[in-house]
């Protein structure tokens, strides 16, 4: 565990608690800052809370969350143990709206503080509107998930949303197949992810 990174994020986490810089704010029952391990060398990027994310405060606790958790576990990836997670937004947008362009530019720089601290190798962006966010506003999901391409010498990709997956279960073995893809990525590029269970 890196102390650094741990107090700097907990400043970070600190400061985000009391923002009000779009009006996902007033609707808000918690910020959804992130989680997971600081100086992890994967980070995970979703969409925004849900409504179990928001009466949590946690990323990815709800049914999508579940899911999310099995097919990490399969490739031996953990938010207690190797991973983090965070989304564009942080705070729930009304009925599970997409989060607007303007509520996602006002929210993404506190996505960029938490990245300027963990510092990940890879990250992997959850759905369609984090791979527009993060990729290429024009990436399309559907046909370009699993592809890496690397940014600012750091590798990214994107896989099927688990709440899509969860309505199209049809689609679960090609995520399956891109988690497996990713798992021998950090195998070549990442140091720490796997085997660091005795330090
Ligand atoms: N969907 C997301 O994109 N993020 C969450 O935290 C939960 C569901
Ligand atoms: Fe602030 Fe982001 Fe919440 Fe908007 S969504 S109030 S920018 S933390």
């Amino acid at each position: 565990m890196d102390d650094d990174k741990h107090t700097d994020l907990e400043k970070l986490k600190e400061e985000c608690m009391n923002c009000t810089a779009c009006e996902l704010c007033s609707g808000r029952k918690n910020v959804v800052f992130g989680t997971g391990v600081p100086d992890a060398e994967v980070m995970f990027i979703g969409e925004g809370p849900g409504e179990q994310e928001d009466i949590k405060g946690e990323p990815f606790v709800g049914k999508a969350g579940i899911l999310l958790d099995k097919m990490l576990a399969a490739v031996d990836l953990d938010r207690n143990k190797n991973i983090y997670i965070a989304n564009i937004v942080k705070c729930r947008p009304p009925q599970n709206r997409d989060p607007k362009p303007e509520e996602q530019e006002h929210c993404i720089g506190w996505l960029r503080r938490q990245f300027a601290v963990i510092r990940p190798k890879i990250v992997v962006c959850l759905g369609r509107i984090a791979a527009t966010r993060i990729i290429r506003p024009d990436f399309r999901i559907s046909k370009e998930h699993g592809q890496f391409v690397s940014k600012g010498g750091v590798l990214m990709t994107a896989i099927l949303h688990p709440a899509a997956l969860l309505r199209y279960p049809e689609n679960k073995p090609a995520a399956f197949e891109d988690f497996l893809s990713l798992q021998e990525k950090i195998k070549t590029v990442c140091e720490r992810t796997y085997g660091n269970d005795d330090i």
